[in-house]
C-alpha cells in the first residue's frame, strides 16, 4: 500500500528505466509495479532513458528495438498513457541541458561515492566512459527538469536520488537568496513493497540484473510458462522447511528471496506469506510461487506481443509523451537559466 498525504496531488512523480536488455521481475516489482500504483494517486512521468544507456556501448538497432520493448512492457504491466506521461529521454533535449548546469554543481567527491559506478566500472575504471561516471547528475537532472517530488526505484537506485537532493539543496543554496522560495524541493525517493531489491534466482546474494550471464538467474517478462516454471522449480534453495519468523527466513537468502517475491506479487506483507508456507518444503511451495508469477506475467508478455506488432503506434505515444513532458520541462529549464544568469 502506498500512504500519500492530503497535498500529494501538487506532487509528481518521475522514473526511468534503461532501455537495455530483457525487462525482469526486479524490474517489475521493484519499479514498474509501484509506478502502476502511483499513477493514479499522483500526475506522474515516466521514460525510457536511452542517454544513460549509452554511457556503456550499445548497438544502435538494438538501442532501438529494446525501445520499443521497454515501451511494450510498461503500457503492458499498466501504464495508462492518457493519464500519465511515457516518452523517451533523447527526445526531450532539456535533460541534456539542465544535466550540464548540474555536472557544475555537483562535486567530483560526490560522485566518487557513488556504488553503483564502482560497480559498473570494475577494474576497467580508466576506459569507462565519462558519461558512466556522470551518470547520476543527468538522473538528477531527468527528475528535477520537471520539479519531480516522488521517485519510485527499486533499492539500488537510493544512494543515487541522495545525491539529486544533493543537487537541489547547493542549486537552492548558489542560486535562490535568502527570501525567496527554493527553486527545488529535493526529491523523495519511493522505495516501495516487499520486493526493493529481488535477488537471482542461483545466488541469493547477488542483485536479479539484466547483465547476468546466467539465464535462470532471472525470469524476464517475456519468459514463457514453461521458462517461468523452469526457473523457479530450478531455483537455488536450502533443504529446510519454511521459517515462522522473518529473523529466521533473513538468514536464509534464497528462501528471503523466494518469500519476498511470493508476497510481493500477492500483495502480502513478507509476514502473511510466511504464515501461509512456516514449516511446509520448498516442494510445496515453489508450485504456488510458478502459479503465481505464471498468472501475473503471462497477461503482461501477452500485451506486449500484441503492442510490437505496431511499433508505429508505440512511436506515436512517445511522440505524443514527448510533447506534453516538454511542455513541463520547457519553463522549467528557462527559469534555470534565468537564474544561473544566463542571457535567454
Ligand atoms: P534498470 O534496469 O537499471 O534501468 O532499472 C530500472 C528500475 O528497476 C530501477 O528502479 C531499479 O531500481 C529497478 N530494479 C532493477 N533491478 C532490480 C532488482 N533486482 N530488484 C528490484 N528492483 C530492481
Ligand atoms: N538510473 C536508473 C536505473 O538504472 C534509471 C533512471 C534514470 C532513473 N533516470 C532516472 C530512475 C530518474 C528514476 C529517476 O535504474
Amino acid at each position: 500500500m502506498i500512504n500519500l498525504q492530503p497535498d500529494d496531488l501538487q506532487k509528481r512523480v518521475f522514473s526511468g528505466i534503461q532501455p537495455t536488455g530483457n525487462l525482469h521481475l526486479g524490474n517489475y516489482l521493484g519499479a514498474i509495479k509501484n509506478w502502476v500504483n502511483l499513477q493514479n494517486e499522483i500526475s506522474s512521468i515516466f521514460s525510457i532513458v536511452d542517454l544513460h544507456a549509452i554511457t556503456v556501448p550499445q548497438e544502435p538497432l538494438k538501442l532501438k528495438s529494446s525501445t520499443h520493448e521497454v515501451a511494450a512492457a510498461i503500457i503492458a504491466s499498466g501504464i495508462d498513457t492518457n493519464k500519465s506521461i511515457l516518452f523517451n529521454q533523447s527526445s526531450v533535449k532539456e535533460h541534456s541541458e539542465l544535466a550540464w548546469i548540474f555536472n557544475c554543481v555537483c562535486r567530483i567527491g560526490w560522485l566518487n561515492r557513488m556504488t553503483q559506478f564502482k560497480e559498473k566500472a570494475g577494474k576497467n575504471r580508466e576506459n569507462s566512459s565519462v558519461g558512466l561516471y556522470g551518470y547520476p547528475v543527468l538522473m538528477a537532472a531527468d527528475i528535477l527538469l520537471y520539479k519531480s517530488t516522488h521517485v519510485p526505484v527499486g533499492d539500488d537506485q537510493k544512494q543515487h536520488i541522495e545525491l539529486a537532493r544533493d543537487i537541489a539543496v547547493s542549486f537552492n543554496n548558489m542560486f535562490t537568496s535568502e527570501n525567496e522560495v527554493d527553486f527545488f524541493t529535493p526529491p523523495e525517493p519511493q522505495i516501495i513493497g516487499e520486493a526493493t531489491r529481488v535477488m537471482s534466482l542461483k545466488d541469493g546474494t547477488k542483485k536479479m540484473s539484466k547483465s547476468d550471464p546466467s539465464f535462470a538467474s532471472r525470469i524476464n517478462l517475456t519468459d514463457s510458462k514453461e521458462e517461468i516454471s523452469n526457473k523457479i522449480r530450478k531455483a537455488k534453495t536450502d533443504s529446510y522447511p519454511l521459517p515462522e519468523t522473518i529473523e529466521e527466513l533473513k538468514e536464509r537468502p534464497e528462501a528471503h528471496n523466494l518469500i519476498s517475491i511470493y508476497s510481493s506479487l500477492s500483495d502480502q506483507t513478507l509476514q502473511e506469506a510466511l504464515n501461509e508456507f512456516s514449516g511446509k518444503g520448498f516442494s510445496h511451495f515453489k508450485p504456488k510461487l510458478v502459479d503465481l508469477a505464471v498468472e501475473t506475467l503471462n497477461p503482461i508478455s501477452c500485451e506486449m506481443r500484441n503492442l510490437l506488432k505496431d511499433t508505429r503506434e508505440i512511436d506515436k505515444i512517445l511522440k505524443n509523451g514527448k510533447i506534453k513532458a516538454r511542455e513541463i520541462a520547457e519553463p522549467v529549464l528557462k527559469d534555470v537559466k534565468n537564474l544561473v544568469g544566463f542571457v535567454n
